[in-house]
């Protein structure tokens, strides 16, 4: 699975995503600015990424711990944020763009 990745400086970069990985174990792996301080429990918020608005419909609600995450990001966007570490990967997910949010204080 290929998907594009847009990074903060809105560099465009195509990155395997492989079986068994997480969306944010596959960002953090390809150098791309995921701290994942909390190692991909849903508690930092460090792996926030805005994926399309229809590519979210497809993933299913989010969990309550994620959304209560999100909401507090100042760039939170209910259609499109995901915490990246709560994303698992399916084949459908091939050649999605994740643009990967702006770092928050
Ligand atoms: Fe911490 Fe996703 S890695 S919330």
């Amino acid at each position: 699975t290929t998907i594009n990745v847009v990074d903060r400086d809105g560099q465009r970069r195509g990155v395997e995503w492989e079986p068994g990985q997480s969306l944010m174990e596959t960002l953090r792996d390809n150098d791309f600015p995921i701290l994942a301080s909390c190692g991909g429990t849903a508690s930092c918020a460090t792996c926030h990424v805005f994926l399309d608005k229809a590519v979210v419909d497809t993933l299913g609600p989010r969990s309550s711990d994620e959304l209560e995450l999100l909401e507090e990001q100042e760039a939170y966007d209910p259609e499109t944020s995901r915490l990246s570490c709560q994303v698992e990967r399916c084949e459908s997910l091939d050649g999605i763009t994740v643009t990967i949010a702006p770092e928050e204080d």
